[in-house]
């Protein structure tokens, strides 16, 4: 049977599987994120057959090196841009990941927080604990509505039409999409219209949500142009990753005014948030949680523990992105 190494505690379902599977499981004991260096060393302490791994593990060449017989690394998560994938091919290593069992959990949050920004929810919930409420007045936190507003999706996959979907149906908002293709479902079932370029996106919707991939080609693909192609009144949701977004761009231009308001669930160099961003009020902050529900952090578990189960057990795993 195999040994297999886990990066940081898991939700027990996932070990459990792998247990029950007759594998040795190793859970880093560490209480946090293991350094790079801490990695290196723990992998290299034992000879593991599987490794599953978690978004805040920057994994290359070197680190692959480190556990030489494990051929199947197992993201804890849908996104894998912390994996160097042409290394792992190199190496004849399978990468796999946890998509769908995320879908509605993460949709979900960015409707909340494209809610909290329109609503002022966070800064309200501030005010009111700091005893500053002196009675009901009509101009006190104003938000905004959504009911007729536009919704422009960038990245119209699983979550971003689970996030247009909602938006349509439950906020009657009109959605606008770009994404490299169009997106035929979408445009039936909620008539949205498909946007051939991001400008158009950021120059006509009144909330624009982030959910491309983190690729060479989505870096800074909300760059400072782009936000201020921004409408003035216009806000920013992302719960995609960070580094989407041009993080100090976004900071300069939500506090001269540019951009109205922001929710950011990602940041461009986890955990530090850009400098100024913790001051200003116009932006609510998440520290990466859009997927974190006991059930969906368990089924993540599930999934990523099934991947490596099948691999070690000579069947294709059913998530593989390489
Ligand atoms: C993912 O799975 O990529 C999410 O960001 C985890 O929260």
């Amino acid at each position: 049977m195999g040994k297999v190494f886990v990066t940081r505690k898991v939700p027990d379902i996932g070990i459990n599987i792998l247990q029950d599977a007759g594998h040795e499981v190793v859970v880093s004991e560490k209480d946090g994120v293991l350094t790079r260096e801490e990695l290196i060393n723990a992998l290299k302490a034992d000879s593991y057959d599987a490794v599953f791994c978690l978004l805040t593990d920057k994994i290359d060449g070197e680190v692959y090196d480190a556990a030489p017989s494990a051929k199947i690394w197992a993201n804890y998560a849908v996104g894998f841009g912390n994996l160097d994938l042409d290394d792992a091919k190199e190496r004849g290593i399978t990468v796999t990941n946890t998509p769908g069992v995320l879908t509605d959990t993460v949709a979900e949050y960015a409707v909340a927080l494209m809610l909290a920004v329109a609503k002022r929810i966070p800064e309200a919930d501030r005010f009111t604990k700091e005893l500053k409420y002196q009675g009901w007045a009509p101009e006190l936190l104003l938000g905004a509505d959504l009911k007729g507003k536009t919704l422009g999706i960038v990245g119209a996959g699983r979550i971003g039409s689970g996030v247009a979907s909602r938006a349509y149906y439950g906020l009657g908002m009109k959605i606008i999409y770009y994404d490299v293709n169009p997106n035929k479902q979408l445009e039936k079932e909620l008539r949205a219209t498909f946007k051939a370029n991001v400008d158009d996106i950021m120059k006509e919707a009144d909330v624009i949500s982030v959910h491309v991939p983190l690729l060479d080609s989505t870096k800074h693909l909300i760059s400072r142009a782009r936000l201020q192609m921004m409408k003035s009144t216009a806000f920013l949701i992302n719960t995609s990753r960070g580094p989407v977004v041009d993080e100090n761009a976004l900071v300069e231009l939500l506090r001269d005014g540019t951009v109205r308001a922001a929710g950011l669930d990602v940041f461009e160099e986890e955990p530090r948030l850009a400098h100024g961003l913790p001051e200003l009020s116009n932006v609510v902050v998440t520290p990466h949680i859009a997927s974190a529900t006991e059930e969906t952090r368990g089924k993540m578990s599930e999934m990523a523990a099934t991947n490596i189960k099948e691999f070690l057990a000579g069947n294709k795993p059913p998530n593989p992105v390489t």
